[in-house]
């Protein structure tokens, strides 16, 4: 377990944008279990882009919509594509999380209907993108850093951007929301090590609005 005496205050990234670090900390025991049980069910699975390249995260999720990518395309599934069962239930302990974080960013209301779970490996990352597959940007992004540390990756509404690095450690959420929605965001490789719970990975947790109220 890792003690982080004094958390650091809020952190303006971006306009709209703002980290809280340690947020996920207070109930980690509970959504650490919450998240075996949803990975045991829906096991972590590499994704193909449309064009046919391996993403380098493996993905699972819960809730009604999850984002899925094959050659089909980007779009939100409420079936597990590895099992075709419904994904698992999205946790209370989850729900919470992410709209008590929404709420500290001033975002209200935030009805997550989804999220997606990203499982890095040692040496993987994520390209800079924006989340736009959404059919509602008037909801934040809620996204919980766990297990393994790297940078985020902040650009702005365009590709070329200049891009600014956040360092995210185990239990840090970041929320992204009204004028900041739609940035170009990414995650820089991660490093060789082993967390104390998560072991030798880092997971993401992505909270967000897919379909309209
Ligand atoms: C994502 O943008 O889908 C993932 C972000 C992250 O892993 O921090
Ligand atoms: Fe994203």
């Amino acid at each position: 377990m890792q003690l982080r005496l004094g958390l650091p205050h809020p952190t303006q990234v971006r306009e709209g944008m703002i980290l809280l670090p340690g947020f996920a900390l207070k109930r980690q025991k509970e959504l650490l279990a919450s998240l075996q049980d949803i990975l045991a069910k829906a096991p972590p699975s590499v994704r193909l882009t449309p064009g046919g390249r391996s993403m380098g995260a493996r993905m699972s999720g819960c809730g009604t919509w999850v984002w899925h990518t094959d050659r089909k395309g980007y779009r939100y599934v409420e079936c597990d594509p590895q099992t075709g069962r419904k994904w698992p239930e999205m946790p209370g302990v989850f729900c919470d999380l992410a709209q008590k974080a929404a709420l500290e960013c001033g975002f209200f209301p935030f009805e997550p209907d989804g999220c997606l779970i990203n499982v890095y490996d040692p040496g993987i990352g994520m390209s800079l993108h924006q989340d736009i597959n959404e059919e509602d940007f008037s909801h934040p992004i809620v996204s919980v850093s766990l297990g393994l540390p790297t940078h985020f990756l902040v650009g702005g509404q365009k590709r070329l951007d200049s891009v600014r690095k956040v360092w995210v450690q185990h239990g840090d959420v970041i929320v992204f929301g009204g004028v900041a929605r739609c940035l170009f965001h990414g995650v820089e490789k991660i490093g060789d090590g082993i967390h104390p719970d998560l072991g030798a990975c880092r997971v993401n947790l992505t909270f967000r609005r897919a379909k309209r109220v």
